[in-house]
């Protein structure tokens, strides 16, 4: 049997690359202060800031655009969307929302009170702001095995159950939903086994907890329960997803990652109250339940990507696609997050640059050297990201300094992913020669986006 995994489509529209020299590249990078998050996007050779509304959507979902019904209540196109999500995640009650975070602020508004507290293996970054936004604490409980960032242990995103149980048998009547997030994006893009799943579901339900599930990257979990767990190979990934969901109460979730879509997002529940509450914000904050932030049109891509991306064909060249480049970094020496995540693939700027201190963001010399090096763009998760106590004002090195190249789903095929393997491989063998950066100016809130740096 033939062995080479192709990228499962054809392109059929194509969108021009500019390439520019290293020399331009060093003065563009130069002006926005060091910071990739401030370049002009067309002077970008490889975009991997984030996999989020980056998508390629497919013919089909093209032709979704053009049959949207704008009508404001009741249109065609919100009972496709409706049916699609109700489909895979069985829940009763589905919000659209104009992606996920709106999602999380209407869920968060509603059960997040001044001294609650919400576990999750690892908040997102919007996850946590909007707790943390209402009063509440957000805790990461992630598994011990997420803290080697080496071992090839299949399920590094579970949440650590033994300490969960603690945490409710302490402060049930603080806690007023249970979160777990699939895959875990800020723990390495890691997988959630289905025993962890029901086993938290099984720790809520005693406790009498609503559990919900950040759903952000759910065909690539189910797809890895499928490849990694015990008892799940011949089951079909969409099963699985509809199993995974049905341990749950909720979910919130963005389309612009396992939906192919550019926007949209949603939030669903099995309380009918509770539904009622979050539409009532929803007509204020985003639009009409039949729409919520969405144009007819969008609803309609969503339906068609959320099946699509239970395609196993799919999965199985987009797990292979990300776990190729990471292989071939391994087997280079340069230090990697293992084994390979679904969306992306995580650099150790730590490990591959140790001679630089965390609070001269060894993360960020890297992202800088990457673009210099070929134009490729991706986004530093280490202590520039998460480093300053905005309330204290005080610095604290964060525990990992990583790099994250995240992959657009179908947009960049085995070539450009041969390009981002060598360049990074340039540049590990000059990487002694690499310098840290210092801060010039920097906001106190969510810095990384907009901070200016200069070379120490
Ligand atoms: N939850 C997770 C796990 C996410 O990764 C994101 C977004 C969100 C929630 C929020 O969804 O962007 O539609 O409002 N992650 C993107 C990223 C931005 O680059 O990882 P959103």
């Amino acid at each position: 049997m033939i062995k080479t995994v192709i990228e499962p489509f054809r392109i059929k529209m194509v969108e021009p690359i500019k390439l520019t020299t290293r020399e331009e590249r060093q003065h563009l990078i130069e002006a926005v202060g060091f910071n990739p998050f401030m370049l002009r996007a067309e002077d970008v050779i490889i975009d991997l800031l984030t996999d989020s509304g980056t998508s390629a959507m497919s013919s089909d979902a093209w032709a979704g655009l053009m049959r949207g019904d704008e009508s404001y209540a009741g249109a065609r196109s919100w009972y496709r969307f409706h049916d699609a999500v109700q489909d895979t995640f069985g829940f009763d009650h589905v919000i659209p929302t104009h992606q996920g975070r709106a999602a999380e602020h209407i869920l968060f508004g509603i059960m997040a009170k001044p001294g609650s507290i919400i576990p999750n293996n690892t908040h997102f970054d919007t996850t946590r702001a909007n707790i943390e936004y209402n009063g509440a604490t957000a805790i990461d409980l992630p598994c011990k095995e997420a803290f080697d960032l080496t071992t090839p242990y299949p399920f590094k995103g579970n949440i650590d159950t033994v300490a969960l149980e603690k945490l409710v048998a302490e402060r049930r009547d603080k806690i007023p939903l249970i979160m777990i997030t699939i895959t875990n994006n800020s723990g390495g893009g890691q997988p959630v086994s289905m025993a962890n799943i029901l086993e938290v579901s099984r720790i809520a339900r005693a406790a009498g907890i609503p559990f919900y599930i950040d759903a952000c990257r759910f065909a690539e979990n189910a797809h890895f329960i499928k490849r990694r767990e015990e008892g799940y190979s011949d089951k079909t990934t969409i099963e699985i997803a509809r199993e995974m969901f049905s341990y749950a109460d909720g979910c919130t979730m963005s389309a612009k990652k396992d939906a192919f879509a550019n926007i949209g997002g949603f939030l669903c529940t099995n309380d009918a109250a509770l539904a009622q509450q979050e539409r009532n914000i929803l007509i204020l904050t985003e639009g009409f339940p039949t729409y919520g932030g969405l144009a007819g049109r969008d609803l309609e891509a969503i339906a068609v990507g959320l099946r699509e991306i239970l395609d196993e064909s799919y999965l199985d060249y987009r797990l292979f696609s990300t776990a190729y480049v990471v292989e071939r970094l391994d087997d280079a020496g340069i230090p990697v997050v293992l084994p390979a995540g679904g969306h992306a693939v995580y650099i150790d700027a730590r490990r591959f640059l140790p001679h630089i201190e965390a609070l001269q963001f060894p993360g960020q010399a890297l992202a800088v050297e990457l673009y210099i090096e070929a134009g490729i763009r991706s986004a530093e998760i280490g202590s520039l990201m998460f480093g300053l106590d905005p309330h204290t004002g005080e610095e604290h090195p964060v525990r990992q300094e990583l790099v994250r190249l995240a992959i657009p789903r179908r947009v960049y095929t085995q070539s450009h992913m041969d390009y981002v393997i060598e360049a990074i491989g340039l540049v590990w063998k000059r990487r002694n020669a690499i310098r840290g950066l210092r801060i010039v100016s920097a906001p106190r809130f969510l810095r990384h986006f907009t901070a200016r740096l200069e070379r120490s």
